[in-house]
Parts: C-alpha cells; sequence; structure tokens
C-alpha cells in the first residue's frame, strides 16, 4: 500500500523519533509498504516520520543504481532502533534530495564512514561498518529520527536562497509525483 509523504514544515519530521518494541503491529507489513512507498517516488531511502510515524525505523534500496553504480543496487535493508557507534571524522560532500522537500537538492558534507548498531526486521541486532554512499544514505535517513532535515546542514547563504522554496513546500504549492500532506 502506498502511502502519503509527510513534506517540510509537518510537526513529525522535527519530532525525536521513539524506539519501537517487538510488539509494535504490523512491523513487516509497514516495512513493505514504506518501500512500496518509496519504490513510487522514485526515493532510495525513506524514514517512518516521513510517513508520519515518528518511531525509529528506516528503509533502503539502492537497487535504481544497478546500472551506474551496480557494487550499491544490492544493498536493501530495514533498520529499527539504529544507534550511531561513531562516525569518521574525514568527511565527504555529495548531493542530496528528500522526498519530504520536494525540488531541492543540495550538496551536503557528511561522515565517510559510519559504524552504526541496528535491529532488522526480525529484531535480530547488527553491528556494521558502511562508508561512502551508503553510509551518506544512511545519515541521511537517521537523521529524519533525530528531527533534522538536510536542509539544515547547508550554508545560511544557500539556506536563504532555498527559504521561497521552502516556504513554497510548506504551503502545498510544490508539484511532486506522488501523495503528499502538505502542512498547511
Ligand atoms: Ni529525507
Amino acid at each position: 500500500m502506498i502511502l502519503t509523504i509527510y513534506t517540510f514544515g509537518n510537526a513529525v519530521l522535527r519530532k525525536v523519533a521513539e524506539p519501537i518494541t517487538k510488539d509494535y503491529p504490523k512491523i513487516k507489513e509497514l516495512i513493505s509498504n514504506m518501500l512500496e512507498t518509496m519504490h513510487h517516488a522514485d526515493g532510495v531511502g525513506l524514514a517512518a516520520p516521513q510517513v508520519g510515524l515518528a518511531i525509529r525505523l528506516l528503509v533502503i534500496d539502492l537497487e535504481a543504481f544497478r546500472e551506474d553504480k551496480p557494487e550499491l543496487a544490492d544493498f536493501k535493508m530495514a533498520m529499527i532502533n539504529p544507534e550511531m557507534l561513531e562516525m569518521s571524522e574525514e568527511g565527504a560532500s555529495g548531493e542530496e534530495g528528500c522526498l519530504s522537500i520536494p525540488g531541492v537538492h543540495e550538496t551536503v558534507e557528511r561522515s565517510k564512514v559510519i559504524k552504526i548498531k541496528y535491529l532488522d526486521s526480525d529484531f535480530v541486532e547488527h553491528i556494521d561498518v558502511f562508508e561512502g554512499f551508503k553510509a551518506r544514505v544512511i545519515q541521511h535517513e537517521y537523521d529524519h529520527l533525530e528531527g533534522h532535515l538536510f536542509t539544515d546542514k547547508v550554508s545560511p547563504l544557500r539556506r536563504q536562497m532555498l527559504k521561497s522554496k521552502l516556504n513554497n513546500i510548506v504551503k502545498g504549492k510544490a508539484s511532486t509525483s506522488y501523495k503528499v500532506k502538505s502542512a498547511s
């Protein structure tokens, strides 16, 4: 089932999301719905707050890169209650976008390597190290669980230039190919 994506300006995107337990209802169905929603919107990552749920759950699927970057293509996962353990001081900059901030793409500085603890969809714990683009996507989605958005990380000058675009998203004037809930 395709879910509605909450866009910039909705309070749920600014909440610190809550951890969930094994008895959270229909978690596999939710993960499947989030992946379907993300694929439908041509995204590569989606965090639960983006579908209006302030819980610590994110999904990622880099299958869309099969042609350009085949080494990324098999990276598909859900992370429940992720906890960032280490973030490298060495950074890397790259372009990002977000399904909750349609039409905005900005260069963002992220840690190059991260170490993260999380539960998979069976609530089995993993500790893994990721780097490069995978680390970037995870950091972007993880930020959503902390109530942070990638536009927070751009320079004050760039943010000033984005102001009218962001205001239009708040007012529901941004055009998207997928169903959204704007803040007003
Ligand atoms: Ni995002």
